[in-house]
């Protein structure tokens, strides 16, 4: 079978990489300011209701492969071993997403009791729409779009992090792990898409759902700055 032209790619990766997501405001203000911690809180309660969800979505997406894409199923499969700590448990990346919250006085039991805000709602359920519900070529371009896009995320909230004294390397494993990890997954989903494309409407359907997914996850972190730093300092958490 022949590939997708390798412009058509490169143009879409070039275009997820250059999109406004990847230096969005969050992250400029997160790198640059001192948060209180009421505002961790309320960063950490929202961020690991999303990751924690995410991965159920991701495994979705791979009961929803169809069996004889054998390589799409291998890219998911390296990513969704690499979230679970590439088979160590005490390198899941839930486990180490814990450990972080931990140090702000978050178990599981307080964390379970986050309510998440509209913009992590509607990334989610866009993300279950086209991970779940759409064909596998716009489900595929969505997780390339996630993976692509991930990067940039932990290259402002790592540095961001490291201002704190409360935090020691042990406590930001989870956002040190993922400035390499990222590179890796992206590159895994950018050969699924090459292995599994064919056709320019393949490439059509790749773009829909890589587009639509960096769109959504511009919103939520619009959302989690109205929540986290637009929020005065003397909210209740
Ligand atoms: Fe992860």
């Amino acid at each position: 079978m022949e590939a997708v032209p390798t412009p058509f790619l490169a143009s879409l990766v070039s275009e997820l990489e250059r999109h406004p997501v990847n230096s969005n405001a969050f992250f400029e203000t997160f790198h640059a300011r001192v948060l209180t911690r009421p505002q961790l809180r309320t960063f950490v309660r929202q961020y690991h209701y999303f990751c924690k969800h995410f991965v159920k979505e991701l495994e979705g997406l791979l009961y929803r492969t169809p069996v004889e894409q054998v390589d799409m199923r291998i890219e998911l499969i390296k990513t969704l071993h690499s979230e679970l700590g590439s088979g160590n448990p005490q390198r899941a990346h839930i486990r180490l997403l814990n450990n972080f919250a931990k140090s702000l006085d978050l178990d599981e039991v307080e964390l379970d009791r986050t309510v998440p805000i509209p913009e992590v709602v509607a990334y989610l359920r866009l993300l279950h729409r086209l991970f779940i519900e759409s064909d596998h070529l716009t489900a595929l371009g969505a997780e390339m779009a996630v993976e692509v896009t991930a990067a940039s995320e932990f290259r402002y909230l790592y540095p961001g992090l490291r201002q704190y004294t409360c935090f020691n390397e042990d406590a930001l494993m989870f956002f040190k792990l993922h400035l390499n990890e990222e590179q890796s997954h992206s590159a895994w989903l950018i050969d699924a898409v090459q292995r599994t494309a064919n056709t320019p409407e393949d490439y059509h359907r790749v773009a829909t759902g890589a587009r639509e997914t960096a769109d959504g996850w511009q919103q939520f972190w619009s959302g989690l700055y109205r929540e986290v730093l637009d929020a005065a300092d003397a909210r209740s958490e």
